[in-house]
């Protein structure tokens, strides 16, 4: 398997060294589980867009010798780029960190011999460069992406006060590990220094973007943000949208304007334009751009929600208790205006359009289920006060019941503390389903489906 890597890497006219990287970076990733590169977000930069990368920032930086720092090594996709774009006797300095053996072991072993300095060591741990002469004037880096929540919380505060030390912004609590990279590689650049970053392209319209986004705009010139096509991914094993951020290591000048492209790729993007610095400042979302420039949606247009209620599902945490057939619900005697009909997965759907019926239940070749969570009325069955004495409705089951089906349900702990159940489940289960991805749009009041 090995082999057939390295032919093929030949025949796309890299270096043999390029196709051993290659094969090394296969082999390590298969020993490893998806779990396991979720955790450190190990998912390589492919060789085509590695040396795209480079070739770009060889345009940008001005001629002269090049410090190479990518924090964040792997098997050196983005060092072996370097060697392949510049002369040999211009690399003055290359260094790289990385956290995990398993990929810096071998990292070392393939490029010994070459200027490369591997560091295996966490990048967001290590003490910057104290002077400007150890600082690096190239910056390319595929940064791990670890969502917040698989980051422990006095990581994440270590990580929050080292940002703010290194460039006075206060990263949001949900920015993930890459946004602290880019905050943390500030101390590491020397003045006018490039940086290449490829990011997933969410910060550009969450919330919790907008610190870095503030740091982009006011701490160093912005160049550019190309956008990938979302529908082309670029990372086949990793299945997010990417953008590379561009930027030097100066404060930006009255005027500036930043240069957005969307969709091919850097060299021939299949959309690009200049936007102001100054509408970027006031623009809370920019994945419009480079469309919104001309004829984007106004803010004063109508928009899917003033028509629809677009819903991302019902996250309920445990859908085998909240979520039930018909049949179950008359079962257990929860009473109608409890329950609220859900459709299921999108997989499961046959049609592209759901009708409801007259009493506005969807017509599905197979019976619908109802969920109690997400009803209408705050004071559902499930969302009865436990602590009391209060049942679902009289005669009917007791919350005792109800906490005893839900523990065995893995809500035990959840059942204890919360006084209200509902609501408190209702939270639980936003947070642990916040990494679904589907998304389902309702047509009102046709019901959500189960996340
Ligand atoms: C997205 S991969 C990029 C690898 C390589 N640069 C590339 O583009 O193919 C991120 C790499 O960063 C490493 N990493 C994760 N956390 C790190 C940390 N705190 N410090 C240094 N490296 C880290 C992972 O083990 C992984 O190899």
């Amino acid at each position: 398997m090995a082999r057939a890597c390295c032919q093929r890497g030949l025949q796309h006219g890299l270096p043999a060294v390029e196709a051993r990287r290659l094969a090394l970076q296969q082999v390590q990733d298969r020993a490893r589980t998806q779990a396991d590169r979720n955790r450190l977000g190990q998912f390589a930069t492919p060789a085509r867009l590695a040396g795209e990368l480079l070739h770009y920032a060889h345009r940008l930086l001005p001629t002269g010798s090049v410090r190479f720092l990518d924090p964040a090594i792997g098997t050196g996709s983005f060092y072996s780029a370097l060697l392949r774009e510049w002369p040999m006797a211009e690399i003055s300095a290359a260094t790289g960190f990385e956290v995990d053996a398993h990929y810096g072991d071998p990292c070392k072993a393939l490029w010994h011999g070459t200027p490369l300095q591997l560091r295996l060591e966490d990048f967001t741990a290590a003490r910057p460069p104290p002077g400007e002469t150890g600082r690096y004037n190239l910056v390319i880096c595929n940064p791990p992406y670890v969502r917040h929540h698989h980051l422990q919380r006095t990581v994440k505060a270590r990580l929050q006060l080292r940002s703010m030390l290194t460039t006075g912004v206060r990263l949001s609590g949900l920015a993930g590990l890459y946004a602290h990279f880019i905050t943390l590689a500030h101390a590491w650049m020397s003045a006018g220094a490039l940086a290449g970053w490829l990011i997933p392209s969410e910060f550009m319209d969450v919330n919790y973007g907008r610190e870095l986004k503030r740091y982009l705009l006011r701490e160093v010139t912005l160049l550019r943000i190309h956008r990938f096509d979302p529908t082309e991914l670029q990372f086949g094993d990793a299945l997010v949208s990417s953008a590379i951020v561009w930027l030097r290591n100066q404060r930006p000048v009255r005027g500036h304007q930043v240069q957005f492209s969307s969709g091919g790729s850097l060299s021939r993007p299949k959309a690009c334009g200049l936007v102001p610095a100054s509408r970027l400042e006031t623009a809370p979302k920019w994945r419009g751009f480079p469309a919104a420039l001309s004829g984007g949606p106004r803010s004063d247009a109508a928009t899917l929600g003033d028509y629809f209620r677009v819903q991302r599902g019902v996250a309920t945490g445990a859908n085998g208790f909240f979520i039930m057939t018909g049949e179950q619900a008359a079962e257990r005697r929860i009473p109608a205006q409890c329950l609220r009909p859900i459709l299921p997965g999108p997989r499961h759907l046959e049609l592209d359009e759901v009708q409801a019926d007259a009493a506005g239940l969807p017509q599905l070749a197979r019976s619908c289920g109802f969920s109690t969570v997400g009803c209408p009325r705050r004071r559902s069955a499930i969302g009865t006060r436990i602590s009391g004495a209060t049942s679902i409705a009289a005669g009917q089951r007791s919350p005792r019941d109800t906490c005893v089906a839900g523990a065995s349900h893995g809500l035990r702990r959840k059942c204890a503390r919360r006084r209200f159940f509902c609501a408190r489940i209702s939270r639980a289960a936003a947070a642990t389903a916040a990494s679904s991805v589907s998304f389902s749009i309702a047509r009102r009041p046709s019901p959500p489906t189960a996340t």
